[in-house]
C-alpha cells in the first residue's frame, strides 16, 4: 500500500429503481499511486460518478447497496459511519463537481463559504480567517482576491466559480482530490487554464488527483494513468503513454479513433451502436453489441479483467486464454 493513496477492491453497487434492482458497478478494482494524476474515462452512464461518490461515501444508502473495500490511508473508509467520514471529507479527500453553481451556496459570499470550511474543521484562528481565504484564492490564481471574496457565486463567471470550487477543495490541503468533469461546462480556453491549475496544484501540494472525464484530450494533457470504464466495469487500465502507444481493448481503440485528431477522410470515426441501458446489459462481454472484433464466446461469457504485463490490465477475450 506504501506507494498507493487509494485502493478500491471489488466495489459493487446496486440501485433500487423503478425497473427493480439494477447493477451499477461490478467488481470495480483499482489502485491510485500517490501524487499522480489518475484519469477515469468512459461514455455517459459507465459509472464514473458513482465510483467517485462511493469513494466519498456519499451514496444514499436507501437507494444504493454497496459492497467491497475502499482503502484510504490504510483505513477501509466504506465501513466508516457519517461522523468518521465527515472528518475525512474535505480534509483528506475533496471533490470538485462539474457545475459549481449547484455546489456553491448562492446566499453566501466566497469569503463566508471558504471561512465556513476552515471553522468547521477548526483549522485556523478567527483573526487569521480572512488572510487564509486570500491566500487560497491567490493559489488558484483568482485575480483581485480581496474584491472577489466579497462576491456571491452569481456575480462570478463560470471559470471563476470553478476556481472558487478548487480553492474550497484545497483549502484544507487534502491528500486526494476527485474532480468529476471539472471543465466540461467551460469554454475551451478556460478549460485548459483550469486543467493546468489542477496539474500545478497537484505538484505544489503533493496531492493525488483523480480526474473523471469523457474527453481523451484531458487524459493526454494531464494524466499519468488512465482507467477506461464501460457499463460499470473496468475494461482497461495502464499508464497514459502506454495507452496512446499500445491500447488493447477494442473499446479503447474506438474511443481514440473517434477523437477529432483522428479524423479520416474528413470524417469522424464513431463507435457503432449505442450504449445499452443498465437494465438491458447484454449477456457475455458487455461491449459485444458494439465491438468490431466480436467472437462467438463473447456473447456467452464475460471476460475477466487480466493483468497482461506490469501495470496494464485489460478485459477482453482477444488477450486471454480462457476457452468458451
Ligand atoms: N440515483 C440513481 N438511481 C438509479 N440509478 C442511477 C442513479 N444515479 C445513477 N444511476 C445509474 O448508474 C449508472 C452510472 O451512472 P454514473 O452517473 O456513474 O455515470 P457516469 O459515467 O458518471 O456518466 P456521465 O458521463 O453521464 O456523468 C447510470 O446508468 C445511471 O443511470
Ligand atoms: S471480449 Fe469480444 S466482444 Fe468483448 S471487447 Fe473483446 S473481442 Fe470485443
Ligand atoms: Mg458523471
Amino acid at each position: 500500500m506504501e506507494n498507493y493513496i487509494l485502493e478500491v477492491n471489488n466495489l459493487n453497487v446496486k440501485a433500487n429503481t423503478l425497473n427493480g434492482i439494477v447493477e451499477i458497478l461490478d467488481n470495480v478494482s483499482f489502485k491510485v499511486e500517490k501524487s499522480k494524476i489518475f484519469g477515469i474515462v468512459g461514455e455517459s452512464g459507465s459509472g464514473k460518478s458513482i465510483t467517485a461518490l462511493s469513494i466519498m461515501n456519499l451514496l444514499n444508502k436507501d437507494t444504493f447497496n454497496i459492497s467491497g473495500d475502499i482503502i484510504f490511508n490504510n483505513n477501509n473508509i466504506l465501513s466508516f459511519n457519517d461522523k468518521e467520514m465527515s472528518h475525512i471529507r474535505g480534509k483528506d479527500i475533496a471533490i470538485i463537481f462539474q457545475e459549481p453553481m449547484t455546489a456553491l451556496n448562492p446566499i453566501m459570499t466566497v469569503r463566508e463559504q471558504i471561512e465556513e470550511i476552515l471553522i468547521i474543521h477548526n483549522s485556523c484562528k478567527r483573526d487569521e480567517l480572512k488572510n487564509r481565504v486570500e491566500e487560497v484564492l491567490k493559489k488558484v490564481r483568482v485575480p483581485n482576491p480581496k474584491e472577489i471574496m466579497e462576491r456571491y457565486p452569481f456575480q462570478l463567471s463560470g471559470g471563476l466559480r470553478q476556481r472558487v470550487m478548487i480553492a474550497m477543495a484545497i483549502v484544507l490541503k487534502p491528500k486526494l482530490i476527485i474532480a468529476d468533469e471539472p471543465t466540461t461546462a467551460l469554454d475551451v480556453t478556460i478549460q485548459m487554464e483550469i486543467l493546468n491549475l489542477l496539474k500545478d496544484l497537484s505538484n505544489e501540494l503533493q496531492c493525488t488527483v483523480i480526474i473523471i472525464t469523457h474527453d481523451l484530450s484531458v487524459v493526454a494533457e494531464i494524466c499519468d494513468e488512465v482507467m477506461v470504464m464501460y457499463l460499470g466495469r473496468v475494461l482497461e487500465q495502464c499508464s497514459v503513454i502506454e495507452f496512446f502507444d499500445n491500447k488493447l481493448h477494442p473499446y479503447s481503440i474506438g474511443l481514440i479513433d473517434s477523437t477529432p485528431d483522428n479524423m479520416k477522410d474528413n470524417r469522424f470515426f464513431n463507435i457503432e451502436g449505442y450504449i445499452p441501458k443498465v437494465y438491458e446489459k447484454p449477456i457475455g462481454c458487455k461491449f459485444n453489441t458494439r465491438c468490431n472484433k466480436v467472437m462467438e464466446r463473447c456473447i456467452k461469457l464475460e471476460p475477466e479483467l487480466i493483468t497482461l504485463k506490469e501495470n496494464h490490465r485489460v478485459r477482453c477475450f482477444l488477450y486471454s486464454k480462457e476457452e468458451a
